[in-house]
C-alpha cells in the first residue's frame, strides 16, 4: 500500500486527486456518480462578496481537445453559499476547500474571514485570475498585486491558503514565488489560458463574452511545463491543474513536481473521471516502487 497523503500546510488530504473550482460546482450534480469523500479535495466553485450574473449564453464552446468558457464568475455570493451550498457539501463528508476571488484588496481578507468562520471549509483557494476593479491585467500577472491580495488573505485566516495562478504570464516562477513570500501554502497552477473562438461569418465571438478561458487534453503540456518551473522556485507544494484526464497525466504532473492534482474538464467528459483516475493511482505508484506519494514526487531528471 502507497501512502497517498499530501500536506497543504496544516491541512492533511488523503490523497491528492482533487476536483477543480468551477467544473463540479459544490458536488451536488455528483451525487451517485462520484463519492465526494473519497477525493483529496472539492475546491467549490469561486464565490465574490456579492452575487454575480456572469456572462450571458452560450459560456462554454468545444474546440479541438479542450474547451473554452466565459462563464464570467457568475455566483450566488459568498453568505448564501455558505448558507445554502456548504452544508449539504460538508455533510458528504468530502475535505472543502472554498474558492474565493476579490475585485479590491481589502475583499480578499474579507472573503478570507468569511471561510475562516465557516464550518467545514478546511483550505482556501484565492482565484486569482480576476482583474482588479478598473483594470485590465488579471491579479495574477502582477506580482505586487498577488503580495496584496495573499497576504490580506493570510492575515483573515489561520487555515491553510492556496494561490491559484494564471498562465498567461511570461514567466511563471515571478508569481509563484510572490505568492509564497506572502504566505501562500500552496499555489495551483494554473487557470485557464486566454481564448478567442470566432465565428468568422458574422464576425462575432461564440461565446456570449468577447473572449475566455481555454482547457482539457490541449494545454497539458504547457501547464506541465509551468508546474515544472514553478516547483523549481518555491519550497511550497504546487498542486497541477491542467488538462488531466487519466491516471498516465496525473504521474507526469507528480513527476515533474507537482505534490497534488486538479481534475476539471475530465469531469464534463465523465461526471466520475476523478474516481477512475484516483482507483489507478495507488497501485500505479506501487508498481513504479514509490512506498508514499512523495517518494515520486519531483522524480523527472
Ligand atoms: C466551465 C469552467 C468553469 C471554471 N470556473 C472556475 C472558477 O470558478 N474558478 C477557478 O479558479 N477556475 C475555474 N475554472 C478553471 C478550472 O478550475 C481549471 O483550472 C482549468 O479548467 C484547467 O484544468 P482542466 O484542463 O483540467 O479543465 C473553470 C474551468 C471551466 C472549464
Amino acid at each position: 500500500m502507497a501512502n497517498l497523503e499530501v500536506a497543504i500546510g496544516s491541512l492533511t488530504l488523503k490523497n491528492p486527486v482533487m476536483l477543480a473550482s468551477g467544473t463540479s460546482g459544490s458536488g451536488e450534480e455528483l451525487h451517485g456518480l462520484l463519492q465526494l469523500d473519497r477525493v483529496g479535495a472539492v475546491v467549490t466553485k469561486t464565490v465574490t462578496l456579492e452575487p454575480r450574473e456572469g456572462h450571458p449564453p452560450p459560456r462554454t464552446v468545444e474546440t479541438a481537445s479542450g474547451m473554452v468558457n466565459a462563464i464570467g464568475l457568475a455566483n450566488m455570493g459568498a453568505d448564501a453559499f455558505i448558507a445554502e451550498k456548504l452544508p449539504p457539501l460538508v455533510a458528504t463528508g468530502a475535505t472543502v476547500i472554498a474558492s474565493v476571488a476579490g475585485f479590491a484588496e481589502e475583499e480578499w481578507g474579507e472573503l478570507a474571514a468569511k471561510m475562516d468562520a465557516a464550518e467545514g471549509v478546511s483550505a482556501v483557494e484565492l482565484n486569482l485570475s480576476c482583474p482588479n476593479t478598473g483594470e485590465e491585467k488579471l491579479i495574477a500577472q502582477d506580482p505586487a498585486q498577488i503580495t496584496a491580495a495573499v497576504s490580506k488573505a493570510r492575515a483573515a485566516t489561520s487555515k491553510p491558503v492556496i494561490a491559484k495562478l494564471t498562465p498567461n504570464v511570461t514567466d511563471i516562477a515571478g508569481p509563484a514565488v510572490a505568492a509564497a513570500d506572502a504566505g501562500a501554502d500552496a499555489v495551483t497552477v494554473a487557470n485557464t489560458l486566454q481564448a478567442l473562438v470566432v465565428d468568422w461569418r458574422r464576425k462575432k465571438s461564440r461565446l456570449g463574452a468577447p473572449q475566455g478561458g481555454f482547457s482539457g487534453p490541449a494545454v497539458k503540456p504547457h501547464i506541465l511545463y509551468l508546474v515544472n518551473r514553478a516547483a523549481a522556485g518555491v519550497n511550497i507544494p504546487v498542486i497541477a491543474s491542467g488538462g488531466i484526464m487519466t491516471v498516465e497525466d496525473v504521474c507526469e504532473y507528480l513527476c515533474v513536481g507537482a505534490s497534488a492534482v486538479q481534475i476539471g474538464t475530465a469531469t464534463f467528459v465523465d461526471p466520475s473521471a476523478a474516481m477512475k483516475i484516483l482507483d489507478k493511482l495507488e497501485p500505479l505508484l506501487v508498481s513504479l516502487g514509490a512506498e508514499k506519494l512523495a517518494d515520486y514526487v519531483g522524480s523527472y531528471a
